[in-house]
C-alpha cells in the first residue's frame, strides 16, 4: 500500500473590485489592445483595504473547507504560499490557522513567488507521505497590488489579488502505480543567478520597507518559455507518459503567450488547457489553486482525470507536479 497525497476539495477568493485594462488606460501610458496582446489579460481583481492577504486566503480556506465539507479541527497542517504577507511576521499560515479554529499543528508560510503553489503542493505531498500529516491545508494567497508601482506600466498591468486553497488527504489505498489519484510527482527548481530579472526593491532586512515590483520582462519571458517547456518534458518523460495521457494542464497564469508555447510543446490541444488569465491577470501563488478550483466547480476537471501543473516565478525558481485529481 502506498500512502497518497490526495486533493479533495478546492476554493477560492477573489476581491470584489475588477480592474479592467481600459481603466489602466487612466492611470498608465498602456491600451487594452497592448495589454491584450501580448499577456491575454483583460481583467484583473484588486483587493480593497480591509482585502488582506490572511483575509483572502481565511475566505478562500472557508470555501475549500465548505466544499469538503471539512471540520477545521481534522486539519494538522497549514501551509501558506506567499511573498505579500500581511506582516513579515507572524506567518499568514499561523493567522489563517486562529482565524479558522484549528488546533495546535505545523502552520508555516513558503516563499517561492508564482512557483509558490507548485513548491507548496510538493511539500505538503512529502508531509503527507512521510506521515507528518493527513489533513493539510494548502493555500496560495497574495495582494500584488500592493508592491507594485502604480506608475511603471511595464509591471502595474500585469498583476492581480487572490487567493485560492486546497485540502489535500492521506489516501492510504493508493498502489504505487500511476493510475492512484493524488500527488504522483513533483519536480523543484531554482537558480538564484537570474535573481535580478524580476525582484522586489525593498525587504526588512535592506529599506525596511516592503518595496515594488521590478522586471525585465523580455528576459523573463525567455526563462518562462524554456524551463517551461523544459519541465513538461522531463515531467513526462521521467514517469513515462505521453502527451495524450494528460486531461488537463493547469499552468500558472502569467501570459498566454507562455502558456500556449507550452502547451505546444507538451503537445496538449488548448482546449484541455485551464485558463483563467484573461479574468484574473497573474496572481502569482495564487494562480494555481485558483485556476483549478475555476476548472473543478465549473465541471472541467473531474475525479480521476490527469492534471499537470507548472510554474516559474522570481528567485528564478520552477516546478511541475503531476496529479491525479
Ligand atoms: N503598455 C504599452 N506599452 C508598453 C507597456 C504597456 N503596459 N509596457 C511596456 N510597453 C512598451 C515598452 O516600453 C516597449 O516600448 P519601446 O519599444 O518603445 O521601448 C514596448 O512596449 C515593448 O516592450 P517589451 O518589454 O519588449 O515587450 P514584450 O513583448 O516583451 O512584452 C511583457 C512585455 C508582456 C512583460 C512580456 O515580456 C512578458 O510577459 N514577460 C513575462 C513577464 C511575467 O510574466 N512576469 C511575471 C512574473 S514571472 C512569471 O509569472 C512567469
Amino acid at each position: 500500500m502506498t500512502v497518497r497525497a490526495v486533493i479533495t476539495s478546492c476554493g477560492a477568493y477573489l476581491p470584489e473590485e475588477i480592474v479592467t485594462n481600459r481603466d489602466l488606460e487612466k492611470r498608465v501610458d498602456t491600451s487594452d489592445e497592448w495589454i491584450v496582446q501580448r499577456t491575454g489579460i483583460r481583467q484583473r481583481h484588486i483587493a480593497g483595504a480591509h482585502e488582506t492577504t490572511s483575509f483572502m486566503a481565511f475566505k478562500a480556506a472557508q470555501d475549500a473547507m465548505m466544499a469538503g465539507g471539512i471540520d477545521p479541527h481534522t486539519i494538522d497542517a497549514v501551509l501558506v504560499c506567499t511573498s505579500t504577507p500581511n506582516h513579515t511576521f507572524p506567518s499568514v499560515a499561523a493567522e489563517l490557522q486562529a482565524m479558522l479554529d484549528i488546533p495546535p499543528c505545523a502552520a508555516f508560510d513558503l516563499q517561492a513567488v508564482c512557483s509558490g503553489f507548485v513548491y507548496g503542493l510538493s511539500v505538503a505531498d512529502m508531509m503527507i507521505r512521510c506521515g507528518q500529516a493527513k489533513r493539510v491545508l494548502l493555500v496560495g494567497a497574495e495582494k500584488f497590488s500592493s508592491i507594485l508601482n502604480w506608475e511603471d506600466r511595464t509591471t502595474c498591468v500585469l498583476f492581480g489579488d487572490g487567493a485560492g486553497a486546497v485540502i489535500l488527504d492521506a489516501d492510504q489505498g493508493g498502489r504505487g502505480t500511476l493510475e492512484d489519484r493524488g500527488v504522483l510527482f513533483s519536480r523543484l527548481y531554482a537558480d538564484g543567478r537570474y535573481k535580478d530579472i524580476l525582484y522586489v526593491d525593498g525587504g526588512p532586512a535592506t529599506t525596511g520597507s516592503c518595496g515594488h515590483v521590478v522586471m525585465q520582462g523580455r528576459e523573463v519571458f525567455k526563462h518562462a518559455v524554456t524551463c517551461m517547456a523544459d519541465i513538461v518534458s522531463e515531467t513526462l518523460a521521467a514517469n513515462k507518459l505521453q502527451p495524450t495521457d494528460i486531461d488537463w494542464l493547469v499552468p500558472h497564469q502569467a501570459n498566454i503567450r507562455i502558456i500556449e508555447s507550452t502547451a505546444k510543446k507538451l503537445g496538449v490541444p488548448m482546449a484541455q488547457v485551464v485558463v483563467t488569465v484573461d479574468r484574473h491577470g497573474n496572481t502569482s501563488a495564487a494562480s494555481i489553486p485558483l485556476a483549478l478550483n475555476d476548472a473543478v466547480k465549473s465541471g472541467k476537471i473531474k475525479q480521476g482525470d490527469m492534471l499537470l501543473i507548472e510554474a516559474l516565478g522570481a528567485g528564478l525558481t520552477w516546478g511541475a507536479a503531476l496529479v491525479r485529481f
